[in-house]
């Protein structure tokens, strides 16, 4: 079976941060995560990571998905490969795709064609390249008349090697059993005192062996990060790339400021997209809504003709034709059901809110079963936590909850109940009453003359 190996173990010291650097995030994912959606994309699920700095980290992050090595000194790539020769002679049948950690925008076309030459040309290696405009840095690919014959590293190469722009990508698929032979014989009298994996190429060639290159027609498969600077780079790529992906699904977007997208976001044709609008992963956007400004949603699926505006959702589902905002939260497990309308100032947190009903203002709705086309006054509160358990509040079909009203969980009120203003409601109520607590309103005539005598205007 083929495999992979990600390398995945530099600091990037420039970031300077104590992470590794294939944990920074491109549009809310880690690079090492993008590079592992490549390979799942591409049908290869026998992964090994090798770690290095702040390995555990990267444990942390991958919770027991794949198979992690421990390279405890870092003595360059050919050495991080050897660290994963035991998950590599598991099965040395096939062939195995080395990638880098840190760079994203590996694609599962690279990997597919390049697989396709590999087996054609009956390698041992086979390196994915691409032209570059400015190859500064990279290690660069020495052709000949008949393949190629190497690839030489910046620090290692002439003036004249230094002005070719084929680079080495860093991604490669080796014959197993032949990567498991080759990396026996690297050797580090190079510049840099490392092991080279770059070498494989030279030494497979010198022992007969044939060695190929597959040049992508999209260099943006190499872009990496070394800075702040160059994360910020690819996270402007990256987000310019899923937008236009929208904005040929028919998505409408007036200006693009403070509109972040992560890259598995659904959105529907006919759809607006204000500014100042983050859309995390997980979620699904129906047709002809209008989201934003300034929402951000997670993990939330919301139905069609939906109407956001300055709202933040989590871990929630909307359904058609609803309409919220300005300036109101869902929290997780909240389900807003058709036709229902939200405004400013409210919370809703692990509830249901049944069809047409009306949250207008100022209101916190929490662990609660809320019916149909009921009314909340403005500032009402689910009491559901009484410091030590949460409760929740039932509220029937058709209710009508007067302003200020204050429900103290657990709680039900039946189908059509009023509660009048002000009302602390404490036990359940039946289907079709009215409740009301009010104390006898007492009113002291004249009692501002007598206390602020001096401060009144005659
Ligand atoms: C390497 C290649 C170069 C190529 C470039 C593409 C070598 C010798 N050179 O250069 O030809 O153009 O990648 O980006 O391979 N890593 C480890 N352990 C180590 C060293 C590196 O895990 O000891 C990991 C890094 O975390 C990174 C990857 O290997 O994910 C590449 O390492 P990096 O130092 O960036 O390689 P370069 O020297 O830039
Ligand atoms: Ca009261």
């Amino acid at each position: 079976m083929n495999k992979v190996i990600i390398l995945a173990g530099g600091q990037g010291k420039r970031m300077k941060a104590d992470m590794p650097k294939p944990l920074f995030r491109v549009l809310g994912e880690p690079m090492l995560e993008w590079v592992i959606s490549a390979c799942e994309e591409s049908g290869l699920s026998d992964i090994c990571v090798v770690k290095g700095f702040m390995g555990e980290m990267i444990d942390e992050y991958l919770g027991g998905r794949y198979t992690t090595v421990l390279q405890a000194e870092r003595l360059g790539t050919g050495h991080a490969v050897m660290q994963a020769v035991p998950f590599l002679e598991k099965d040395t049948d096939g062939n195995t795709l080395v990638l880098c950690g840190d760079a994203p925008f590996i694609d599962p076309k690279a990997i597919s064609e390049a697989l396709e030459i590999h087996t054609q040309q009956n390698n041992a290696v086979t390196v994915i390249t691409a032209e570059l405009e400015n190859p500064h840095g990279y290690g660069r690919i020495i052709r000949t008349d008949s393949g190629i014959s190497g690839i030489v590293e910046q620090k290692d190469a002439s003036d004249e090697q230094k002005l070719i722009r084929e680079v080495n990508s860093g991604a490669y698929w080796f014959r197993t059993a032949d990567l498991i032979g080759l990396l026996g014989k690297l050797e580090c009298t190079n510049a840099q005192k490392e092991y080279y994996l770059t070498d494989t190429i030279a030494i497979a060639l010198a022992e007969g062996k044939n060695a190929g290159a597959y040049k992508s027609e999209n260099p943006d498969i190499i872009k990496g990060a070394n800075d702040r600077k160059d994360l910020l780079e690819l996270n402007t790529y990256a987000r310019m790339a899923v937008i236009g992906k929208h904005l040929e699904n028919g998505v409408e977007f007036t200006c693009l400021d403070g509109i972040t997208i992560e890259r598995s976001v659904e959105i529907g044709a006919g759809t607006e997209i204000l500014a100042g609008t983050i859309l995390r992963k997980g979620t699904v956007i129906g047709k002809s809504c209008s989201i934003g400004p300034n929402c951000i949603i997670e993990n939330c699926t919301i139905g069609n003709d939906v109407n956001l505006n300055n709202v933040q959702a989590y871990d929630s589902r909307v359904d058609d034709n609803v309409k919220i905002g300005p300036w109101v939260q869902l929290r997780p497990n909240s389900h807003i059901k058709s036709g229902v309308k939200i405004g400013d100032f409210v919370e809703i947190k692990n509830s249901t809110i049944g069809e047409q009903t009306a949250v207008a203002h100022l209101t916190y709705v929490g662990d609660s079963d809320v019916g149909k086309k009921v009314n909340f006054g403005c500032g009402t509160v689910t009491v559901n936590y009484d410091g030590v358990v949460k409760n929740r509040c039932v509220i029937g079909d058709n209710c009508f909850i007067g302003c200020n009203t204050n429900l103290v969980a657990p709680v039900k009120l039946g189908k059509a109940v009023y509660t009048a203003a002000g009302t602390t409601i404490t036990k359940d109520v039946p289907d079709y009453a009215l409740a009301i607590d009010r104390g006898k309103l007492a009113v002291k005539e004249n009692y501002s003359l007598r206390k602020l005598k001096s401060k009144l205007d005659k």
